[in-house]
């Protein structure tokens, strides 16, 4: 599997660049807010999207600063979705530490989030990237309503194939598309390879959202989040979805029974982890994540033949292989 220091060579000087920007623009008089924003920049997490924004700016042109902001924005606004994301779920731990609303509350949290996105924004706006400000907000508006989609779900205990796919497409691939899209268009990129970068970055997210999917089924010391959160939110993604599919009248009824009394007995995640690792669910999701992998690697096909598109590249490999 290629490393993500790796991943990052062909644009190293330029990620330099991307952070004293990001340090420069989220400066703050207000000594709370600062206090909250310096410990969620002490922990970044992988930094993908804005990795993938400027690997799709080096791969259509010269990067500059109007990829910077394109960066910025999408990860900001990844971070932001992360910590309301975590309110929502219930999620106490977030790449290894605790999740800012279990430190500084649920109020906190929700403002913090509003902040990212109101401080990216207007940076952007007072810079005059609209068409960078109007492609992102775009994928935000998918994003909340994917998380919506997904409430409504869990609520009813309900799922299909084309409803999970319709809700990790609007609530992850959106934004990871919208970064490949940005970097390009940061740099002036034509409508053909716009479109080059968005098919990539739909199918990768795609490929993302399943893996991370995957990853919950795993030991939370290694991912960094609490193992099997999404049972525990009564969540139902691919892997149980793939058992869900084949079993009894019988069987289903009470693996959804299961799931449904989650909450007052825990001991029933155990229960549907073992049903979903006996059941073939996890080979399956893993089968479904590699075909959209191969498809992000074959969107690439028509780019010009650069490091950072041999980076781009492995980056398809990086997703389905990472273990956090
Ligand atoms: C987690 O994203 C949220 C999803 C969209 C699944 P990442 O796995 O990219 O999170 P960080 O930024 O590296 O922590
Ligand atoms: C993440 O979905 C999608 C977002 C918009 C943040 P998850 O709820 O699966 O993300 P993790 O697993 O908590 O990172
Ligand atoms: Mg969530
Ligand atoms: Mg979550
Ligand atoms: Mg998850």
């Amino acid at each position: 599997m290629p490393t993500l220091a790796q991943i990052q060579e062909p644009i190293r000087h330029e990620l330099g660049q991307y952070d004293d920007f990001l340090v420069r623009s989220f400066r703050s008089d207000s000594r709370y807010a600062s206090a909250i924003m310096e410990y969620i920049f002490s922990i970044r997490g992988k930094q993908l999207r804005p990795l993938i924004a400027l690997l799709a700016a080096s791969l259509n042109g010269t990067v500059g600063e109007r990829s910077y902001e394109a960066a910025m924005f999408v990860e900001m606004i990844h971070t932001a979705s992360l910590v309301h994301d975590d309110v929502v779920d219930e999620a106490d731990v977030r790449r290894g530490h605790p999740a800012v609303h279990s430190l500084w509350g649920a109020h906190t949290a929700v403002l913090v989030g509003d902040y990212l996105f109101a401080k990216s924004y207007s940076l952007c706006m007072d810079r005059g990237a609209t068409d960078i400000v109007s492609l992102v907000t775009r994928a935000i508006g998918l994003v909340c309503e994917g998380e919506l989609d997904q409430t409504e779900q869990a609520e009813k205990l309900t799922m299909t194939r084309e409803a999970y796919f319709s809700i990790i497409y609007k609530k992850t691939a959106t934004l990871i598309s919208a970064a490949a899209a940005a970097g390009a268009l940061s740099v002036g990129a034509p409508a053909e390879a716009i479109a080059r970068m968005t098919a990539y970055g739909d199918n990768l997210g795609m490929a993302f959202q399943i893996k991370d999917d995957l990853l919950d089924y795993m030991p939370s010391a290694d991912t960094g989040k609490r193992a099997c959160n999404d049972l525990r939110e009564r969540k139902i993604t691919l892997p149980l979805l793939y058992v869900l599919e084949r079993a009894s009248k019988t069987e289903r009824t009470e693996l959804l029974a299961r799931l449904r009394d989650i909450r007052e007995e825990p001991a029933n995640a155990d229960y549907l982890y073992n049903a979903v690792v006996s059941g073939g669910g996890l080979e399956h999701a893993g089968h479904v994540m590699r075909e959209y992998s191969d498809r992000a690697r074959k969107a690439l096909r028509g780019a010009p033949d650069c490091p950072a598109r041999a980076a781009l590249t492995d980056l398809c490999s990086f997703i389905t292989d990472r273990d956090k």
